[in-house]
């Protein structure tokens, strides 16, 4: 990975490779940490973060649902990342907020664990080339019965490793996860899309995904472009009867898929995907005036 100068860690800037915890930190045993996934993008008045309080509320949020002390509050946090992508002098970056609970005692009680903040940053282009070949999992998505699926929590992001592992291994590019009661869910670190007949859907977090940022933006960016847009249960087969389908995430963006369990939807993005595209390009680069709100600048 492109190495930065600095994570933040409980409030001192540390040199990137003396960003260490204790081996026997409660989350890496148990996997008790809330993270975020935040990007800051190249604007007309420098580096800005996209919609960083949302970010950083749902990582309260995500705290506050597996009953995780979080010691910062939202101010404390934006001034944290706004100064760790400041002092690593990056022009555009992915920013990985992370809330674990540390070192202290042992066991699964996670008494006596303080939690430790970090804030990382670094540059990552697009993770997922255009043409996203995606394979329906042989694994269902964590259900909410089990765990917390509107938490952004890391325990159960072995769902989606798993999920990811069989996909890359199996000649697939990702994986979408179906849920207990079969329906579509999400994919392994993104929302999706289907288009049909110019109408969007996407699942609902009741089908066990992730309130997505990325999936409100379009959801919004499709309004303003007169496209309709509704969160419905999806089926398997929704997906290969669908004209378009796309996944968003910030850190993926939006990302056209070119098949789905073999069945071929057509080479490059659909005509809804490449104007979405579009749109959430001008309004995360600055140029979309109506959206301005969205975008903390670094420099301020
Ligand atoms: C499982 C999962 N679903 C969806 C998303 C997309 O969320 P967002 O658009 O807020 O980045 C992510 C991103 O981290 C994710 O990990």
């Amino acid at each position: 990975m492109r190495e930065a100068k600095f994570i933040w860690m409980d409030g001192d800037l540390v040199p990137w490779g003396e960003a260490r915890v204790h081996v026997l930190s409660h989350a890496l045993h148990y996997g008790t940490a809330v993270l975020e996934g935040t990007r800051a993008f190249e604007t007309p008045d420098g580096p800005a973060v996209f919609r960083l309080d949302e970010h950083l509320r749902r990582l309260l949020l995500s705290a506050r649902i597996i009953g995780l002390a979080m010691p910062y509050t939202v101010d404390e946090l934006r001034t944290a990342t706004l100064g760790t992508v400041a002092a690593n002098g990056h022009p555009s970056c992915y920013i990985r907020h992370l809330a674990h609970r540390g070192y202290g005692e042992m066991g699964i009680a996670a008494r006596g664990c303080p939690t430790t903040v970090s804030v990382a940053t670094w540059e990552w282009g697009a993770l997922l080339g255009a043409g996203v070949r995606l394979m329906t999992s042989s694994w269902r998505r964590n259900d909410h019965l089990v765990v917390p699926t509107s938490a952004k929590a890391t325990g159960p992001y072995l769902n989606s490793v798993l999920a990811k592992q069989e996909a890359l291994d199996a000649g697939y590019d990702e994986a979408v996860l179906l849920n207990a009661a079969g329906y579509v869910s999400e994919c392994t670190g993104a929302n999706l899309f289907v288009v049909r007949d110019g109408l969007l859907a996407t699942p609902p977090s009741s089908a066990g995904a992730l309130e997505g940022l990325t999936q409100d933006t379009v959801e919004r960016l499709a309004d303003g472009l007169g496209l309709r847009a509704a969160r419905r249960e999806l089926m398997r087969s929704d997906l290969y009867a669908a004209d378009e389908v796309f996944l968003c995430g910030t850190a993926a963006g939006i990302v056209p898929v070119s098949s789905v369990d073999g069945r071929e939807l057509g080479d490059g993005p659909g005509p809804v995907t490449a104007r979405l595209t579009d749109a959430y390009d001008a309004v995360v680069h600055g140029r979309d005036e109506r959206f301005r709100h969205w975008l903390t600048p670094v420099a301020a």
